[in-house]
């Protein structure tokens, strides 16, 4: 961590977000670190050079003692991340409890949410914990830029500990999903509680418009508590809040220069080689309701079925992270998946054919950058969608490829990223079948187009600082 001596001279960037970018594993008595998968942490990733600055969160493990707390921090790293360590029970009611299947699913307009008392209460306690933690890292002058719906109470519990310890330090907040419509977020008995935690930030940042909107309209249900200053700033007391619409993006020159490296050169004219003769398609995705996998699947389906002629000459490659295991909605969609790709394969497959190739783990940055690559079409088929950033990873490693991206209307890239995408509405099979068709029929001269005004989207504006 940062010494004093380093604080005299520079305040300190403490990012505080649940998931770290190492997450650790217990493995015979010692830890096993390894990269954090998803778009949080692949949107900070770019700030390690850049700045100096702290990164506090979970590490995904629990420690028994001081020794073992002190082993699993060395696993993470002595400069960077430090790890705030949770009781088991209670980082599984905050995780996979609260934060996972009530604070998720409703964030991204899922229904049938059952709100459980306990959860909230360790929701709470989790936030506490990591208010203490924070305040004590910080010293005046500090930024402090909080992450994710994990942490909406920390904004005030943090402000009313740096008051009483005499810091001023400014705090802002991002939130990393979709902000609902009023009466979907209402659902939620503590929502009040939710939206007043953010509110004590200096500065509330969302993906989109849209959220930004839902979530002005949400404090102003709670008039009695907040007021509307004027656009886009929100008084509580004698607070001001500025509400923002941050674009969240990738390090584009990252994936250029991996695609430089001889060995993801070698892979690229291997899988080129293994799969000549066809168009390769490729999804990558956390294994995750809302990112429309399902959907994806029946759409793929459908296109196989309704296009007899192109059966042979098209391939999906879908890649999808293992993502919350614990919880029981993510069980039955790995389920669900692991039967659909079985129907396809089985319906289509032939020794000398196989349009479906479904991996279920996560890859190397390498071999990602590689089927980024190779692939013609990228499908992201999300239900809803913060941002997703894979889109933009696609078009990072394109090329003279010149790729398309078919892209749900319902994820938040669809706001930035229209013009040059194919998109579609992610409930119809037959759209999706559609979009999917008119992508692998293209000509050249309209994917070249649609890539371009893609493209300067991705390096233009989401080049990390
Ligand atoms: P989310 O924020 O919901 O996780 P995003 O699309 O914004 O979704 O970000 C997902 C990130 O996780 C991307 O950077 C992507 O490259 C990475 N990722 C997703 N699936 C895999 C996988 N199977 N292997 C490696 N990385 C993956
Ligand atoms: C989304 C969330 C992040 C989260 C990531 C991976 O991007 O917005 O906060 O870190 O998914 O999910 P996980 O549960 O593994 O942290």
């Amino acid at each position: 961590m940062a010494t004093s001596k380093q604080h005299a001279n520079k305040s300190t960037l403490i990012i505080v977000s649940n998931r770290l970018p190492l997450s650790l594993r217990k493995v015979d008595n010692s830890f096993e670190s390894s990269t954090s998968s998803g778009g949080l942490v692949t949107a900070l990733s770019g700030l390690t050079d850049s700045m100096n600055f702290k990164w506090l969160g979970w590490p995904g493990i629990t420690a028994a003692n001081d020794e073992e707390q002190e082993n699993a921090q060395r696993a993470l790293g002595e400069k960077m991340a430090k790890g705030i360590f949770l009781e088991e029970q209670l980082a599984q009611d905050h995780y996979d409890g609260f934060s996972n299947t009530i604070l998720w699913p409703t964030l991204h307009y899922q229904s049938g949410i059952e709100f459980r008392e306990e959860f909230w209460e360790a929701y709470r306690q989790v936030n506490e914990i990591f208010a203490d933690v924070v305040a004590e890292e910080a010293h005046t002058g500090d930024l402090i830029w909080i992450h994710d719906y994990h942490l909406m109470l920390l904004p005030s519990l943090l402000r009313s500990r740096l008051r009483a310890q005499g810091k001023e330090c400014p705090i802002g907040f991002t939130l990393h999903t979709p902000f609902p419509a009023r009466d979907v977020w209402r659902g939620l008995p503590v929502e009040k509680e939710l939206v007043t935690g953010m509110l004590a930030s200096d500065v509330v940042g969302f993906h989109t418009e849209e959220y930004k909107e839902n979530f002005a309209t949400a404090c102003v249900n709670h008039s009695d508590v907040v007021g509307l200053e004027e656009t886009d700033c929100i008084r509580m007391g004698d607070h001001l809040a500025h509400l923002g619409v941050f674009i969240v993006g990738i390090d584009p020159i990252k994936f250029s220069e991996t695609l430089k490296n001889p060995y993801v050169v070698n892979r690229i004219n291997e899988l080129r080689h293994m799969h000549s003769n066809k168009t390769i398609m490729i999804g990558v995705d956390r294994l995750d309701y809302t990112k429309g996998l399902v959907q994806k699947l029946k759409g793929y389906e459908r296109f196989l079925n309704d296009n007899p002629e192109l059966r042979n000459k098209v391939v999906l490659v879908q890649v999808a992270v293992p993502s919350r295991e614990n919880v029981k909605e993510y069980q039955d969609l790995e389920e669900e998946i692991q039967t659909l790709v079985g129907k396809i394969c089985g319906e289509h497959c032939a020794p000398d054919n196989f349009p479906l190739v479904y991996m279920h783990r996560s890859i190397s940055f390498t071999e990602l950058t590689a089927l980024y690559s190779v692939a013609e079409v990228c499908l992201v088929t999300s239900q809803r969608d913060g941002m997703n950033l894979v889109a933009s990873e696609y078009i990072a490693c394109q090329g003279h490829r010149h790729g398309v991206l078919v892209l749900s209307e319902f994820a938040g890239a669809a706001s930035f990223m229209q013009e040059g995408s194919i998109l579609f509405h992610p409930s119809s099979t037959d759209q999706l079948s559609q979009a999917i068709y008119q992508a692998v029929t293209m000509n050249q001269d309209e994917r070249k187009k649609r890539y371009e005004s893609l493209c300067d989207f991705v390096t233009n504006y989401t080049r990390c600082a």
